[in-house]
């Protein structure tokens, strides 16, 4: 009998084994054997300000030893309240309230079970309808599942799960398209999901702020729940703190995870208007949000999130955000010289583009990109045929020249054997 690990996302019949990680620091990772891997995906997008950073490291440690750890449910503490507190200063203008949860997954269906209650206490038995994106992801349980377009990480569930229109994102050229579709689909007892500015897992696929402003035009001219997925684009990767600061128009509802504490620590935040919360207000319990885990609001968390913010409030990481936008459009512009490279966008810190098969999910070529990326010592996981880089903010001008040298010779390495 042997123990093993079944990892994420891992073919484990095409990897038996896999690099051991023991340390990591700044934007670098280091395996066992001691081979170091820049960091280009900041750990699925979760790390901004490095790994290990000494600032988190030491703000944990203190909550540790005072409070690591107390149920949610009858009690609060001042970590999750000077949280709250703070992140009121940098998220679009609102009465917000905050619900905390474990991850993006459960951001979501926090979210939508919130947003369905909600319509019903208005309405009793309300025929509740929701629309997402294609090319939406909006994570992995269930419900979240559900609103998201179908595709290769449904297609094993697509039975089980709930029904959504899903109508075209307005991408360069399909603004009308979807402008016209939420006209068609959307009304008062619709909630309406979406990734402001970039789809993330779908492809990073991107869409400008006037076409984030139509489309909740429309959607709140309808009267629809607005719940903006900013699991991915939260905290200064799209240039802004959120993105939804792109538009006038406040959601109902924001979901944050990822950056939320830096990276360092699993945690989430339902944060909606007081609108929705002053709806499950009442004398009997029955009314109220009926949902919970076990680590809901964990205050050593709270104190990560807490020392990400310190830093995400300091000038530096404003002008290193500012300074990773630059390089990477640098870096798009050294790209145009590769035939089969298409598609190179770019917004804040996320860079991405086709190779070899806009559209198209080619797990084999995804396979080879990879492996050859990490043989350069370069983390970098593409999706499909998309291949994108989003660096922790402490990434250096000098690292993301290498990252787009690496990019190019893996690139035309590959180019050289096929033809
Ligand atoms: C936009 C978006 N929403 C939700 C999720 C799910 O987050 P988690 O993986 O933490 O469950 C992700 C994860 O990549 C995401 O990108």
């Amino acid at each position: 009998m042997e123990y093993r690990i079944w990892h994420p996302f891992t073919q484990h019949g095409q990897k038996a084994e896999l690099p051991e990680i023991v340390a990591a620091s700044g934007s670098w990772i280091t395996d066992k054997s001691g081979k170091r891997y820049f960091d280009a995906i900041s750990s699925w997008w979760v790390n901004l300000h490095g790994h290990s950073h000494p600032h988190i490291a030491e703000r944990v440690n203190e909550q540790m030893k005072t409070l690591e750890h107390v149920i949610f449910s009858g009690f609060t503490h001042a970590p999750a309240q000077e949280l709250c507190n703070r992140l009121m200063n940098h998220l679009p203008k609102n009465d917000w309230k905050f619900f905390f949860s474990d991850n993006g997954s459960t951001a979501i269906e926090v979210a939508m079970k919130m947003a369905i209650q909600y319509l019903r206490q208005q309405e009793a038995g309300t025929k509740v309808k929701v629309i997402g994106l294609e090319g939406s992801y909006h994570g992995d349980t269930f419900g979240a599942m559900s609103v998201a377009e179908r595709s290769v990480f449904t297609t094993s569930w697509d039975d089980f799960l709930f029904d959504v229109v899903h109508i075209p994102a307005p991408l360069p050229g399909s603004e009308n398209a979807c402008l016209e579709a939420l006209e068609r689909h959307a009304d008062s007892n619709t909630i309406f999901i979406y990734e402001p500015l970039v789809q993330g897992a779908g492809g990073m696929r991107m869409y400008s702020d006037e076409a984030l402003h139509q489309m909740l035009s429309v959607a709140k001219l309808k009267g629809c729940v607005l719940i903006a997925d900013e699991v991915m684009t939260g905290f200064g990767r799209t240039g802004r703190w959120f993105a939804s600061s792109a538009s006038a128009i406040v959601p109902d509802i924001i979901c944050l995870s990822k950056g939320l504490t830096g990276g360092a620590l699993p945690m989430s935040l339902t944060v909606c208007g007081n609108h929705l919360y002053e709806a499950f207000l009442d004398e009997r319990f029955i009314k109220g949000f009926l949902h919970g885990h076990s680590f809901t609001g964990n205050p050593v968390g709270c104190a990560a999130a807490l020392a990400s913010l310190d830093l995400m409030e300091e000038n530096e990481t404003w002008m290193a955000i500012s300074m990773i936008e630059k390089e990477i459009a640098k870096i798009a512009e050294r790209l145009t010289v590769l035939e089969r490279v298409t598609d190179i966008r770019h917004k804040g810190t996320i860079l991405a583009f086709e190779y070899a098969g806009a559209g198209s999910y080619d797990h084999q070529m995804r396979e080879v990109l990879y492996e050859r990326f990490m043989h350069a010592g370069h983390l970098i996981r593409p999706l499909g045929n998309t291949v994108y880089i989003m660096p922790p903010y402490c990434t250096t001008k000098k690292e993301l020249e290498v990252v787009g040298t690496v990019i190019i010779d893996v690139i035309q390495s590959i180019e050289e054997e096929q033809f």
